[in-house]
């Protein structure tokens, strides 16, 4: 059986403010994400949406309470061993973007596989590419700075960026915070095409579109977590049928490349056999979910 991608255990977070002032921004939260889930966070401004999406992704600890990503319990790693695992367990996109400057499109979503050092300086542009045509970001953009891109651009280069290391899942606070009706339009159909070819999704947004296609909301209010009963994600925005075609291609010739890197990665002793076979495994479930 594989372990869920996120199991939060009683988790709780206080703020301490000064003397004797303490906030509770989250109270003994316990939640299961299942891989593959779509899931958006709602909630009123200060209700823990942010704070639980921080812990969530190992980037703030919680006071109380386990956290497992994966099934490797986060609360027990230290810093620089959870900033290693982070950089390759956790994908994440945010409000503004934040996109390195310096950097192509192309560049920004290498960047991270080549960190890794999992990934050939060629594998890695190859699969930029890939990711960058999967997101539907346009080709002749791909040598553009951030600067030189438009709100919905930028956020697409930071999705593929997310996606780039297989993350167990991806993590987005108000992705469409920042952006206007066509452009979050996109992003939302982009999140869901994603969803639909097995990639794990968790979304804070105020975003009612955003949240409604979803297969799970969350609601929080005053640091707890209420679930509502899960709805279809079919509902919603139609998918073009021409570009679904042409994207389930494009997410099977990035699973092919996937494997001849796993595969190169166990011929040279980079990875165990292990963690070769659990690889070999995700692809071929990712592989059925495509041809679907
Ligand atoms: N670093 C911090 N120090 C002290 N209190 C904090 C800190 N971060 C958040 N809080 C408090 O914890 C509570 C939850 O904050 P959080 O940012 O998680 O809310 P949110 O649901 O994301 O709100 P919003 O919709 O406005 O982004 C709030 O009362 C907030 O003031
Ligand atoms: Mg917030």
């Amino acid at each position: 059986m594989s372990s869920p991608a996120l199991e939060c255990i009683d988790v709780s977070k206080t703020y301490v403010m000064g003397r004797d002032i303490e906030v509770k921004a989250l109270k003994n939260v316990s939640l299961t994400i299942r891989r593959g889930d779509f899931v958006s966070i709602v909630g009123p401004s200060g209700s823990g949406k942010s704070t639980l999406l921080h812990i969530a992704g190992t980037l703030d600890r919680p006071t109380s309470g386990r956290v497992l990503v994966d099934g490797v319990d986060v609360t027990k790693l230290s810093e620089s061993q959870l900033s290693i695992f982070r950089k390759n367990k956790i994908g994440f996109v945010f409000q503004f973007f934040n996109l390195l400057r310096n950097l192509s499109a192309v560049e920004n979503v290498m960047l991270p596989m080549l960190l890794s050092k999992r990934y050939s300086f060629k594998e890695a542009r190859l699969k930029a590419l890939y990711l960058l045509k999967l997101v539907g970001f346009p080709e002749d953009r791909l040598r553009n700075p951030p600067s030189r891109l438009s709100g919905g651009q930028q956020q697409k280069v930071a999705i593929a960026r997310a996606l780039a290391n297989n993350p167990a899942y991806i993590l987005a606070d108000e992705p469409t915070g920042n952006l206007d009706v066509a452009s979050s339009t996109e992003i939302i159909a982009t999140f869901r095409l994603l969803n639909s070819f097995g990639n794990t999704i968790i979304i804070v947004t105020h975003n009612v579109e955003l949240a409604r296609v979803t297969n799970r909301i969350l609601f929080m209010k005053d640091g707890q977590v209420f679930e509502e009963a899960p709805r279809s994600f079919l509902e919603g925005i139609p998918m073009d049928e021409e570009s679904t075609r042409l994207k389930k291609q494009v997410q099977l010739d990035l699973l092919k490349l996937e494997r001849e890197n796993v595969e190169r990665l166990f011929k040279n002793k980079v990875i165990s056999g292990e963690t070769y076979e659990r690889a070999l495994k995700s692809i071929e479930e990712k592989e059925l979910m495509v041809k679907q």
